[in-house]
């Protein structure tokens, strides 16, 4: 009887034992079995009425199982510490193979981009480049370089547009002013690019802004010519666009120069043929230049006898639309990051 009790004693607590999650109920299932009043406890307690032979017997045999039993209970609870503690390590566990999470990194503007290769080319033939202010007065954007004082650009009420400041002062209209600024500070020879952002009242479309910019050139020595300026200009253009690129000047006016130019490169999308691009022309009007006016050099306090010069001004803008197709000036200053992004 006994012996059959046993055998079934010891199936059931081995899955009860199976069965426990935590030590809690492992524990339980341990006083059911081993406490002081569990199961085999009692069984030895109750052996005294047995026969002295029998008992012998069947008191190895609880004790034995009650070694089985303990060493289960000790397993269990192994297994169950171990669980608890895989648990913690799962939550707090870090996988170091796992990439990193990027930081967003910005990145240059568009006119950024082009003003740096500009000013290495212009840098590489040996111009300093050079800044000024973007309000100005009177003297510096207009009289000092020989506009007179009823230029339509001058115009204070709607024809001109030049951006004036109720304060005094005006936005400047092109970097030609820092000319000026320069030359009253340095003696020549020299050479000078000047980028720096321009101000003007326009009724905004694809190729006009309210705000662009511009690099404004000036070299002055004591034989300079229009042949020194067309070289220095070609080179600028084969290095930026290429070394097919062609150029062509054309008799202008501007009245800081005399003679005054403007400057064609041939078109990049048709090489001269004439397409939609160049208006059937072949060419693209790129910027203004000439050689230094007398007046502007007596303006900034140089004998005019003595210094020759060219001077040039070019839309960054419009290079920066050329070399990456864009076709409207005003996505450069929306801010739009579908826009931005490609550069
Ligand atoms: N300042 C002129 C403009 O904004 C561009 C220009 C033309 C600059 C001829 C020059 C020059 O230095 O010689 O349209």
């Amino acid at each position: 009887m006994a012996k059959i009790n046993l055998k079934l004693l010891k199936k059931e607590a081995q899955k009860e034992i199976k069965k426990t999650r935590d030590l809690k109920g492992l524990n339980e299932v341990f006083n059911k079995y081993l406490g002081k009043k569990g199961e085999l406890s009692l069984i030895l307690r109750s052996l005294k009425k047995l026969p002295k032979l029998r008992r012998a017997k069947i008191g190895s045999e609880v004790n034995e199982l009650k070694d089985f039993l303990k060493i289960k209970f000790e397993q269990k609870a192994e297994e169950i510490k171990e669980k608890i503690k895989q648990k913690i390590e799962e939550k707090e566990w870090i996988d170091i193979t796992a990439p990193g999470r990027k930081p967003a990194l910005g990145h240059l503007h568009p006119l950024t981009l082009v003003k740096r290769k500009v000013e290495e080319i212009f840098q590489s033939m040996g111009f300093t480049v050079i800044e000024g202010p973007e309000i100005e007065t009177e003297w510096y954007n207009f009289d000092a370089l020989n506009i007179p004082k009823d230029h339509p650009a001058r115009d204070i009420l709607s024809l001109g547009k030049t951006l004036y400041l109720k304060a005094g002062g005006l936005m400047r209209s092109h970097t030609s002013s820092v000319q000026i600024r320069y030359m009253e500070k340095n003696n020549p020879p020299f050479r000078i690019v000047v980028p720096g952002r321009i101000f003007r009242q326009e009724s905004t479309d694809s190729s006009h802004e309210i705000n662009f910019y511009q690099l404004e050139g000036l070299m002055v020595d004591k034989n300079i010519s229009v042949a020194n300026f067309k070289a220095i200009i070609e080179e600028f253009f084969r290095r930026f666009f290429g070394k097919d690129t062609k150029i062509r000047l054309r008799p202008s006016y501007f009245p800081f120069v005399e003679p005054g130019l403007e400057v064609d490169l041939i078109c990049l999308s048709c090489q001269g043929k004439g397409c939609s691009v160049c208006s059937q022309t072949g060419w693209l009007e790129m910027l203004g230049a000439g050689m230094v006016h007398p007046n502007v050099f007596k303006s900034a306090g140089y004998n005019p006898k003595f210094w020759q010069g060219f001077a040039f001004g070019m839309g960054l803008d419009r290079l920066t639309m050329m070399k990456y197709k864009i076709n409207d000036i005003r996505l450069f200053y929306s801010g739009d990051l579908r826009f931005l992004n490609q550069f």
